[in-house]
């Protein structure tokens, strides 16, 4: 067992929103409370994130596909965050798509009691739609914690996110 698995493991599951290439910051800040990362990327947000600076921040594999029958598995999650996690992502989540390995982890973490907490980044217009909302609704009554609607930077105009600043740290004081 490598240091990094000794202690506990959070995942990490970036989806394709602006915020995505500031994942270090929090993979960093995750780091300094004791936790083991693995990032897990939806297969949208490799375009946003540098995956190799990931992987050695991390020590781990950025994984955003389903394993190869005898690669090693990831080491058990203790917690999740899903950040930045995007309108299609909650969307599917919510419905119990399960078409990227993200959405697959997702899926059973709730039923597994694995503690997971959403930081999503979604703007003003899409965050107002009635699918949009009831996704939520029904993931918070699942057991997700969703940070949203009560933050300064969530959601955002149309085109603005690019001056937003995401709040990497307000979301592992939710854990
Ligand atoms: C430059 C760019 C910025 C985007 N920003 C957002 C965003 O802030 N929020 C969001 O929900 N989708 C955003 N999208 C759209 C998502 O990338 C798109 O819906 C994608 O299919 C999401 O895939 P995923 O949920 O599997 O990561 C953006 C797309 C691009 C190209």
């Amino acid at each position: 067992m490598t240091k990094s698995e000794e202690g506990k493991v959070l995942y990490l599951i970036i989806c394709a929103a602006g915020p995505a290439g500031g994942a270090n910051e929090l993979v960093d800040l995750a780091q300094q409370a004791g936790w083991a990362v693995q990032v897990i990327a939806t297969p949208a947000a490799l375009d946003f994130i540098d995956t190799e600076a990931l992987e050695e921040q991390t020590g781990r594999p950025v994984r955003s596909q389903y394993r190869k029958p005898g690669e090693p598995r990831s080491p058990k999650a203790n917690a999740i965050i899903v950040a930045p996690a995007t309108f299609n992502t909650i969307n599917k989540w919510a419905a119990g798509i399960s078409d990227t390995y993200a959405l697959g982890v997702l899926a059973e973490a709730l039923g597994l009691n694995i503690p997971v907490v959403v930081l999503p980044f979604v703007n003003t217009i899409l965050a107002n739609r009635t699918p949009y909302r009831n996704s939520v609704r029904s993931l918070i009554a699942e057991g997700a914690v969703i940070l949203q609607e009560d933050s300064d930077n969530s959601p955002h105009w149309p085109g603005s996110g690019g001056s937003v600043v995401f709040p990497w740290g307000q979301v592992l004081l939710h854990l």
